[in-house]
């Protein structure tokens, strides 16, 4: 039998039979059960995105109320998990404080049977419903600050806003914030996804699933980099510097944040809408500085990495625009990880739906056959 290819990076090798979202990287086309991610921000809420996204179809009116009272019912975190994460050290990251929240949920809820879909519903609701909580939690307390609980009156995104802040965001502030909840909801088999996956296929409990999800977004090349472009852009500091420093950022092999995409190979369409929440935000106050360098460095960077299908990505406008309603760069991607988590849970429940435990191949490129040589002998 020929030897199987290796295809570095699982690049173009399907892992598993889908239905929650559909990628067109030339047409820029990214659908979550068939409607547009354009339409979704516009029109829907994070609550309505994430039914739709798990339960294939949009909900009824009463669905949907059902749906989002149950969330709101289950934000609250038991006050143990509240004093373990202000045992955690302020100087870490928030990422990581996730992590050790949503590790504690899974032994507060324990969970073994994964064919009872009542249970794994239930595991569902509270992931999404408690991982915000999570997050400000520990944001306000390595401030020293006491943690704000849920406020059950707001929605999902308002009430994220509210327990970071104490202040209840403006409309605008909240259809920002629930937008970009939507855009970063799912994207078909990216590195988190595709490790819940994993990690689902082994019939792990629901919170480890998420638990190593939100491990695989952490790194740079996939949910970090929204913080690496704030980053870049305070790097370069000014747009008549942007020319030159691409230029040698390009000549010795150095990403430029933010850009390129392993299925784009046009603009991301999630950039473009948040581009335009940026706008939109920037309309009542004058553009700031960074938005304006941003922009010169897309015209710049297009130009010279266009060609080769490298244009901006989700991560490119996301943190500037976070940063704008000043929200700290280091929960840039534990806001991700709170939206994706609807991802991860959909692609969680269609793993185990028809499970196999994923066991791919190596190409072995050691040794055979070698002697054991005793410690004495040794060289
Ligand atoms: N800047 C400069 N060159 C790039 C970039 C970039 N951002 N991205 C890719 N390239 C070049 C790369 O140097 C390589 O060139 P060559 O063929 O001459 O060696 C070629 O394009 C292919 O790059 P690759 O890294 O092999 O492509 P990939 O499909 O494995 O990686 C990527 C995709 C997103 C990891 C990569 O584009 C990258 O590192 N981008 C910067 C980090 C980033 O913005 N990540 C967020 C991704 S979107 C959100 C998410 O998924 O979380």
């Amino acid at each position: 039998m020929a030897e199987p290819e290796y295809r570095p990076g699982l690049a173009d090798v399907p892992v598993a039979e889908s239905a929650i979202s559909f990628i067109d990287g030339k047409r820029a086309r990214l659908e979550y059960r068939g409607i547009a991610v354009e339409t979704l921000a516009k029109e829907s809420s994070f609550e309505e995105t994430s039914w739709l996204l798990l339960k294939g179809e949009l909900p009824s009116q009463k669905q949907l109320a059902t749906f989002d009272s149950q969330l709101r019912m289950h934000r609250r975190l038991k006050y143990k998990i509240i004093d373990l994460i202000k045992c955690l050290p302020e100087s870490g990251h928030p990422m990581d404080a996730l992590q050790a929240g949503v590790a504690a949920l899974g032994m507060f809820y324990p969970t073994k049977d994964r064919s009872d879909p009542e249970k794994n519903w239930e595991a569902v609701i509270r992931l999404i419903a408690k991982l915000p909580t999570i997050v400000a939690a520990f944001h306000r307390l390595r401030r020293g600050d006491e943690a704000v609980p849920p406020r059950d009156d707001l929605g999902h995104a308002a009430n994220f806003y509210y327990m970071l802040t104490e202040k209840e965001p403006s409309p605008s502030i909240t259809k920002v914030i629930d937008a970009c909840l939507i855009v970063h909801a799912e994207h078909t088999m990216n590195a988190s996804t595709f490790s819940s996956r994993v990690t689902g296929s082994t019939l792990a409990n629901p919170y480890t699933v998420v638990n190593s999800a939100i491990g695989t977004l952490a790194g740079p090349l996939h949910g970090g980099a929204n913080e690496e472009v704030l980053d870049m852009l305070e790097e370069i500091g000014s747009s008549e510097k942007a020319k030159s420093w691409l230029e040698d950022a390009v000549l010795h092999k150095k990403k430029i944040m933010g850009f390129g995409h392993r299925v784009y190979k046009v603009k991301d369409p999630r950039a473009t809408v948040l581009q335009e929440l940026a706008e939109h935000m920037f309309t009542e106050t004058s553009k700031p500085e960074i938005y304006k360098l941003a922009l010169e460095i897309e015209k710049i960077a297009t130009g010279i990495l266009g060609p080769k299908g490298i244009y901006p990505n989700v991560d490119f406008y996301s943190g500037i625009v976070y940063q704008s309603m000043g929200i700290p760069r280091d929960l840039f991607t534990p806001i991700f990880a709170i939206a994706r988590v609807a991802g991860w849970t959909s692609h969680w429940l269609e793993q185990i739906k028809n499970n196999r435990i994923f066991r791919p191949e190596q190409i072995f490129v050691g040794k055979n056959d070698q002697p054991y040589i005793p410690l004495g002998k040794r060289p």
